[in-house]
């Protein structure tokens, strides 16, 4: 077996505010391996953001390692892409150069990376769109360029943190369809944030399901369904994932199905 591309050893975060300190993650460990897709499911408030700022050098860890290859995570990392929940984009910048600003703040060769920006712009179904403005775009689009600022710089890591989570039904449909798209394509080791049940499971290769806060892992799973995995042609096994992963949520008090 491979070394794990990153490693998280037993680590806690508490914060400390000024009238008391919230243990937020507790005694975490776990390995992603490169190209690997992995979700974390959780319950609001269990420490998911933590620990992907965490693992993005953000925010410090009160015990414990990360590691990233053979480093240790000790401050912002570079190497990585990183989506949240609600696109960001400077207004007075076209999509294309919003897609770019990665390369200018790095100082690299626009030249070399603005056929990237528009590869990547073409995949997520942006073809055309180079030249507007954000506010003429849907949250869907704003949605789709910030991935693709993710990826322009060709980072060997994609962290997101609910990159879904302000949008439509519809909308996170596709958007999923098109991460899956994106990583079968470039299979970049990929860490995905959600609240989301079948989004985890569509996704991912293996689900870490959370704990309640403090934020502990409940169980990590295996997803064996072959790719491309479509929302209209899904296999029995995946309703079976899907409802195991309920029965923990319902078992630590998350979920109340009953009415
Ligand atoms: N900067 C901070 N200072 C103090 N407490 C914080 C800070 N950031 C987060 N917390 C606390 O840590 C816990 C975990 O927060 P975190 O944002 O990681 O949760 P989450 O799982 O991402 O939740 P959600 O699903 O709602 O986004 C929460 O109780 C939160 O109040
Ligand atoms: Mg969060």
């Amino acid at each position: 077996m491979t070394e794990p591309f990153i490693r998280l050893r037993n680590v806690e975060k508490t914060y400390l505010t000024k009238d008391s300190t919230i243990l937020a993650v507790d005694d975490v460990s776990f390995d992603i391996y490169e190209s690997e897709f992995i979700a974390i499911v959780g319950p609001s408030g269990c420490g998911k953001t933590t620990i992907l700022k965490m693992l993005a050098g953000l925010v410090s860890y009160t015990k414990g390692e990360i590691w990233i290859g053979d480093k240790r995570v000790t401050r912002p990392q570079t190497n990585l892409g990183i989506i949240f929940q609600d696109a960001v984009m400077l207004d007075w910048r076209d999509v294309l150069s919003n897609v770019m600003l990665q390369i200018d703040i790095r100082k690299l060769d626009k030249s070399k990376y603005r056929p990237r920006a528009m590869e990547l712009l073409k995949d997520v179904g942006l073809e055309g769109f180079e030249r507007k403005k954000p506010y003429e775009l849907s949250g869907g689009m704003r949605q789709r360029v910030s991935i693709c600022r993710a990826l322009v710089h060709d980072p060997p890591l994609l962290l997101m943190d609910e990159p879904f989570g302000a949008l439509d039904a519809l909308t996170r449909e596709q958007i999923s369809m098109d991460i899956q798209h994106l990583w079968m394509e470039k299979r970049k080791t990929a860490l995905l944030i959600t609240h989301s049940i079948p989004e985890a499971v569509l996704l991912a290769d293996r689900v870490i399901v959370m704990t309640p806060r403090p934020g502990r892992i409940a169980e990590i799973m295996e997803i064996d369904l072959p790719r491309p995995r479509r929302l209209d042609r899904l296999p029995e096994k995946f309703n079976e994932y899907a409802g195991h992963i309920r029965q923990i949520f319902q078992a630590s008090g998350v979920l109340a199905l009953d009415i």
